[in-house]
């Protein structure tokens, strides 16, 4: 029938008959595009180089496969490319290869989160998942999680049930505390919760950028005095300019005391506990009442792959389930656009399960242990007597030349960001305690010890 109303000249949409040859030509050809621009990523550095990118907009007929072809190739090339060795600015490290498949895979099966119906497969995939990372994490039975779009949406997620389950939902006394340190997305969080700064309490930090428990502590006083209602305390694993861990032993037994909703931002560190890596602070994970973790910054799982773990699945459902008036149910089974905030959800858990089973546990901690290693390796070499160095347990350090006034340190990171892009070295610089700094995130599994020699070559010059 499908014959008698389309013109089935052109071929649109993947055939259910048939072999799918032309899909089979396209899809050859699109891997052997991407495979080219990377490994042309050694030639031309870690950010754009061809200028000549252009933004075509749709025409009122479709463009030619040759026309597509070149521009595809011409957006690669003014692209960032993470797997370049001097990849080293952000937490974006290079795509493991078995998450770019599952990335296709979830594009093909167009399978839909929001329900079960729509999903089947992923559904529980997802919910098993979920489950294995809290179990790995120390949590019981009751536990789970739901994936999301990123740490930030993850951390919303955490916070919205946290509110709620301290039954403050609309109270504008409410407040949430989290360290001076901690990600800025906790800012949007706030405002999406329809509350604004003055609910965010931030707590000072010690000299190695952790939660000061004194502060703390005088902050909890604080806020009872003033009759402010904390619906939940942030514990940073992993900061985002240097890598700290929160003290999560000290802070989970305040909240155990007070009968505060503990959540821990693992977005960068969390990944580290279903290992044996040794790390300092990193322990009495379990006693959260939740935990982001977000495979994407650090392993290479493709964006966006986050996970909001729960240590009872029912504070989930209780927040966000409104019923589904125009999906089907099934027994026992949670429409995971039930549990958390978003909607229609693309099959992401795909891309984290199947770098997961490629890797195993072995190939998880060796990315994460070579990640560490490049970090010592880099603190041991860069001169110490030149830099103020800022880092911590995890794979992230930030630096300063010593004696630099904050007033200096806009020109001078910036100029050196410059002279480093062009040796093939991208370098981030946030703005820290009202200075800038360089910061070097070594997750880039590309990154050897000669690259990291001639960074530091670099630098000490
Ligand atoms: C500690 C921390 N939390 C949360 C986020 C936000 O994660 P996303 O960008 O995936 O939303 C980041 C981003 O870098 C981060 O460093």
């Amino acid at each position: 029938m499908a014959e008698d109303l389309i013109n089935n000249k052109d071929i649109y949409f993947p055939s259910y008959l048939g072999t799918n040859d032309k899909l089979i030509t396209l899809l050859n050809r699109t891997s052997q595009t991407l495979c080219d621009w990377f490994s042309k990523a050694d030639k031309n550095g870690p950010l754009p180089f061809d200028e000549s990118f252009k933004c075509i907009m749709p025409a009122e007929d479709g463009n030619s496969e040759e026309d597509l072809f070149s521009e595809i190739e011409s957006l690669l090339n003014n692209s960032f490319n993470p797997v370049h060795p001097g990849s080293l600015a952000h937490l974006d490290p290079p795509p493991l290869i078995f998450s770019i498949l599952g990335d296709l895979i979830a594009a093909g099966l167009n399978n839909n989160l929001l329900a079960y119906e729509l999903s089947p497969s992923v559904t529980l995939l997802e919910e098993s998942l979920c489950k294995w990372f809290a179990k790995k994490l120390g949590f019981n039975d009751f536990s789970g999680g739901i994936a999301a779009s990123g740490g930030t949406l993850s951390n919303l997620n955490a916070l919205i049930a946290a509110r709620n389950n301290a039954g403050l939902g609309t109270n504008p006394n409410s407040v949430l505390l989290v360290s001076e340190d901690a990600h800025s997305s906790f800012v949007k969080c706030i405002r999406v919760m329809g509350l604004d700064t003055t609910n965010l309490v931030r707590i000072k930090t010690d000299n190695q950028g952790r939660m000061d428990i004194n502060d703390l502590r005088k902050s909890l006083d604080k806020c009872s005095i003033e009759n402010k209602k904390i619906f939940a305390i942030v514990a940073t694993l992993g900061t985002t300019v240097r890598g700290a861990i929160d003290p999560i032993k000290e802070i989970s037994e305040i909240c155990k005391k007070r009968n505060i909703w503990l959540h821990i931002d693992g977005s960068i560190g969390g990944i580290f506990a279903i290992t044996s890596i040794p790390i300092e602070g990193l322990n009495n994970i379990n006693q959260a009442n939740s935990i982001t973790i977000n495979p994407q910054k650090i392993i290479g799982i493709t964006k966006t792959s986050s996970l909001l773990l729960v240590s009872n699945m029912s504070t989930l459902e209780n927040t966000f389930n409104t019923g589904l008036p125009y999906i089907s149910s099934k027994e026992n089974i949670i429409n995971r656009g039930e549990i958390g905030i978003q909607g229609s959800r693309p099959a992401e858990v795909i891309k984290l399960w199947l770098g997961l089973r490629f890797l195993g546990l072995n190939g998880i901690e060796n990315i994460l242990k070579s990640s560490i290693k490049r970090k010592d390796f880099f603190i041991k070499n860069i001169s110490n007597n030149k830099f103020d160095i800022y880092s911590g347990p995890l794979h992230i350090v930030s630096f300063l030349p010593k004696k630099l006034e904050p007033k200096d340190s806009d020109g001078w990171t910036q100029t050196k960001v410059n002279e480093l892009i062009n040796n093939n070295f991208m370098l981030s610089r946030p703005k820290f305690k009202g200075k800038y700094f360089l910061r070097v995130v070594m997750g880039n599994y590309n990154t050897k010890e000669s690259h990291i020699k001639e960074l530091l070559r670099l630098l000490n010059a």
